[in-house]
């Protein structure tokens, strides 16, 4: 498990950042006064009046300090915890788990929770949080009007609405166990790398996209790598800080509702994370068209910025500054997603694919509209890197050197390899983490050499890779400069996939 506090750096970084070192700003803990703590959210209605608060608070990265009324009574924990004995639960016994209603008095409206055994000793399973959200809104329905029996999906509250029938587990005032020497976090986020969706770029939008949620939050970010399929974390990555608070226990860990204090998100609940509510809470309705999603593609960025730390050897990593060293003039990084990737445009999804020469047409065309034909670099990269030395793509070079395994030329196909999510499963963890290995470096290499003056970057929008490179570009670069050009229909950058 990997943990940072969300930094307080400044919405967007230079265009050449994504080349910079980062150096993570301090966790700023906020004291506050007063009996309860009692962290809460506040809906846009109320952001209005509240604004002159908020810009007292400005400068202060921390938790909001509750202003509406908290739906449970915080009893402030003990100093020194007594922990009552509890029995380990296996987390393997529990495969499903549903919201529950708690016994009322009778008449009227009741409250609901998530009881989750205190005996498990780590998260959940990523499927049980994606069936606890899929139960958690019948639930709050059910417990509000009591008598109307089963409810499915009827209805939908805004991202930050305040259940106050809902008991979160964390301020049962239970005492628990935490980290020596630290205080328990008052809200945090856990992401659960997961491992039923194999895709690497999927992982990645997720944690990225939670992390500039939590950093929203006011959350203290953990991840947990317990689960993926690619590995460990540090395989890849640096990882973050540690946080100066403790994770809380596993079992006070909720994927929904959003407003519990311990969220924890996996690929599994991205519907109920990033979903409807989430969009409707972030995105920018008064804009046009991707326009609206400046504050969804800043939340991924900021995701970016603070975890986008290669851990890989030294030499694996000089090999991929020499790389951009090698391309001394402008660059356009070309990524083309071939195996079970599939179109969106019409005319492209009865074909299957995106044909080649619309990437080479599109690159040529963009190195032209800059103006640097004679010394710009097309650079290549694909999830099946023979594609790069198709004769489409004469004069393109690969993103890396050296290519896992040496590929030969290799002309269109509908049925081109490239990575299959099915397919993945019968490799073996080297294999996975060369793959993983190779993709991150390809997905550094492409960003930062796209993200340069006078770069750019072409790919199709069905990819989570081709939007995390936009991402790598940076909001100004990739999106108002259209710097970033999808080859796949007339879609707009979008984060996670829900
Ligand atoms: C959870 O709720 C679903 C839908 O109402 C139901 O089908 C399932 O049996 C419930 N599971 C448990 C463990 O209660
Ligand atoms: C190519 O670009 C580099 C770096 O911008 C510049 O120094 C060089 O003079 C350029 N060469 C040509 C032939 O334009």
């Amino acid at each position: 498990m990997f943990s940072s506090s969300p930094p307080a750096t400044p919405r967007f970084r230079p265009l050449d950042a994504a080349e910079e070192p980062l150096i993570l700003p301090q966790y700023q803990e906020v004291e506050r006064s007063g009996r309860s703590k009692r962290p809460t959210w506040i809906s846009r209605g109320q952001m209005v009046q509240l604004g002159v608060l908020v810009l007292l608070s400005l400068g202060v990265w921390g938790i909001l300090v509750g202003f509406a009324s908290s739906p449970v009574e915080v009893q402030d924990r003990p100093v020194k915890p007594q922990v009552a004995a509890v029995a380990a639960v296996d987390i393997d016994s529990i495969t499903e788990l549903n919201a529950t209603i708690l016994d009322g008095d009778g008449a009227g409206a009741r409250q609901w929770t998530v009881a989750i055994p205190a005996g498990i000793k780590a998260p959940l399973r990523p499927s049980v949080y994606g069936g606890i959200c899929r139960s958690a809104h019948g639930v709050s329905t059910m417990a509000r009007f009591p008598g109307i029996g089963h409810v499915n999906g009827a209805g939908h509250h805004s991202y930050y609405w305040i259940d106050d029938l809902f008991v979160d587990p964390a301020d049962s005032g239970e005492s628990v166990e935490v980290e020596q020497g630290k205080d328990l976090c008052d809200t945090s986020l856990t992401y659960l790398l997961e491992s039923t969706n194999a895709g690497f770029g999927v992982a990645l939008m997720g944690l990225w996209s939670a992390y500039g949620l939590a950093k929203q939050e006011g959350r203290a970010f953990f991840i947990d790598d317990r689960d993926w399929a690619w590995g460990s974390y540090s395989t890849y990555f640096t990882p973050p800080p540690d946080p100066i608070c403790a994770p809380p226990p596993p079992h006070w860990l909720l994927p929904c509702p959003h407003t519990a204090k311990h969220l924890v998100v996996a690929s599994s609940t991205h519907a109920f994370v990033f979903g409807h509510e989430f969009v409707g809470q972030f995105e920018d309705p008064r804009k046009m068209e991707v326009m609206r999603q400046v504050k969804i593609f800043d939340i991924v960025r900021q995701g970016y910025e603070a975890l986008f730390r290669l851990g890989l050897t030294d030499d694996a990593l000089s090999a991929v500054e020499d790389r951009k060293h090698a391309t001394p003039g402008p660059a356009v990084a070309v990524h083309i997603r071939r195996g079970d990737g599939r179109p969106l445009d019409w005319g492209f999804k009865k074909l299957g694919y995106v044909p080649l020469e619309k990437y080479a047409e599109v690159a040529r065309n963009l190195l032209q509209i800059e103006d640097i034909d004679k010394n710009g670099t097309i650079v290549c990269a694909s999830d099946d890197p023979a594609i790069c030395s198709s004769p489409d793509f004469a004069g393109f070079e690969p993103a890396q050197y050296v290519p896992p395994h040496q590929p030969k030329p290799r002309t269109d196909t509908p049925n081109a390899p490239g990575f299959v999510a099915e397919d993945f499963w019968k490799t073996n963890m080297d294999q996975r983490v060369e793959m993983g290995k190779s993709y991150v470096k390809d997905l550094k290499i492409m960003g930062e050499l796209a993200a340069r003056p006078g770069g750019g970057a072409i790919c199709d929008i069905s990819s989570v890779t081709c939007r995390l490179i936009a991402v790598i570009m940076g909001w100004q670069k990739g999106i108002m400069d259209e710097g970033w050009v999808n080859v796949d229909g007339d879609f707009d950058w979008n984060g996670v996939d829900w």
